[in-house]
């Protein structure tokens, strides 16, 4: 795959990886004595799957995609900060951001020393497909996208984002870390279609897994591999890999709670707009919503002493004065918007 490997860190396209004995071995064995295991059986005393198969296999369903279309990491932000360390050279490379985003692709590139080119979106928080062109150089390995984007909860335009993967010459990850929240089409379809796409997704909002680590990257079978080859071996734990699969058996409570965070988001967002405190609400297609308060930074104070944390984002580009209000339970919806209700 000549696209991608041209972007691949050069020093990565040769590294051997680390292997065990049990990837060499293809039979069935009865005795594992290869890997410096305690042997006696607690349920947690052998190393997990390296490619998590079953787990995979179920995911495949889910998501109507093939396995080796499929990496797993220890929450998204592991898929994020391995795709980063793939294609970026430290002290050289950079990344394209689009502000306001995810504050993480900005500490990972810092943490992984490339340099970050930010293009903020426009007034209505859309991309402006021209500067992130003009603002490329060979150098800009990766562009992210975010979309239904955080912290703002609006979908991006379909047609901007196809056009980016059919000019910008890098790789484009595309992170849906909220697209069970919404009717707008995932771009994993389009995997094979454009060979520089990465689709990220999680386990951690609408399935309600946080607490596992589970997120994913959906790309070709080679940037996959690539991925593979660079991951630690063993980075989802036997404990994530068995909750998840049974987790993933229950598609009723999945679809029942989703269901249910996005009509109490509708209740959120019309009761909150009654009141005088609050300017504005953000369209959202997220579990979350970005209000512009009179006096964000009083708001978010007054809510911390009575007890309810929010996220104060009033010194993101474009969000001046916005608290970002993530959706909770029909109890706690009703206490944010009593407990507004008074400060209005
Ligand atoms: C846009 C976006 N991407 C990724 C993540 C990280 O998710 P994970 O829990 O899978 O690491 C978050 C978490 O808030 C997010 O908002």
């Amino acid at each position: 795959m000549k696209e991608v490997e041209r972007l691949i860190r050069p020093d990565l396209l040769t590294l051997k990886p680390y292997s065990s004995a049990r990837d060499d071995f293809k039979g069935k064995a009865e005795v594992f004595i290869d890997a410096n295991e305690n042997p006696f059986d607690n349920k947690i005393n052998r190393y997990p799957d390296p490619l998590q198969r079953k787990l995979k296999d179920q995911i495949s369903l889910i998501k109507s995609i093939p396995v080796d279309s499929i990496f797993l990491g220890n929450g998204s932000d592991e898929v994020l900060d391995l795709i980063i360390r793939l294609f970026c050279v430290p002290g050289t490379d950079e990344l394209i951001i689009t502000p306001p985003t995810y504050g993480m692709y900005k500490v990972l590139a810092a943490i992984n020393n490339i340099f970050i080119t930010e293009v903020p979106l426009d007034s209505n928080f859309q991309l402006v497909v021209e500067s992130i062109l003009k603002r490329y150089n060979r150098n800009s390995k990766i562009l992210f996208l975010c979309s239904p984007n955080n912290p703002v909860g609006n979908v991006l335009n379909r047609k901007d984002v196809i056009k980016l993967l059919e000019t910008f010459p890098g790789i484009v990850v595309i992170d849906e870390a909220y697209i069970d929240f919404t009717n707008e089409e995932s771009y994993i379809k389009l995997i094979q279609t454009y060979p520089n796409l990465i689709v990220i997704q999680t386990f951690s909002k609408a399935w309600g897994m946080a607490g596992l680590r589970l997120g994913m990257a959906f790309s070709n079978a080679y940037t996959i591999g690539q991925l593979n080859k660079i991951k630690p071996p063993y980075n989802i734990n036997v404990l994530t890999q068995e909750a998840a699969l049974e987790k993933l058996q229950d598609t009723k409570t999945f679809k029942k709670n989703k269901k249910l965070i996005i009509s109490e988001r509708k209740l959120l967002v019309d009761q909150l707009s009654l009141l005088p405190i609050i300017k504005k609400i953000h369209q959202s297609d997220a579990n979350f919503i970005l209000a512009e308060f009179d006096n964000a930074n009083e708001s978010y104070a007054k809510l911390l002493e009575e007890g309810i944390v929010v996220r104060n984002r009033t010194n993101e580009i474009g969000c001046k004065n916005c608290l970002r209000i993530t959706v909770g339970t029909p109890e706690e919806n009703i206490r944010i918007i009593k407990t507004l209700e008074t400060l209005s």
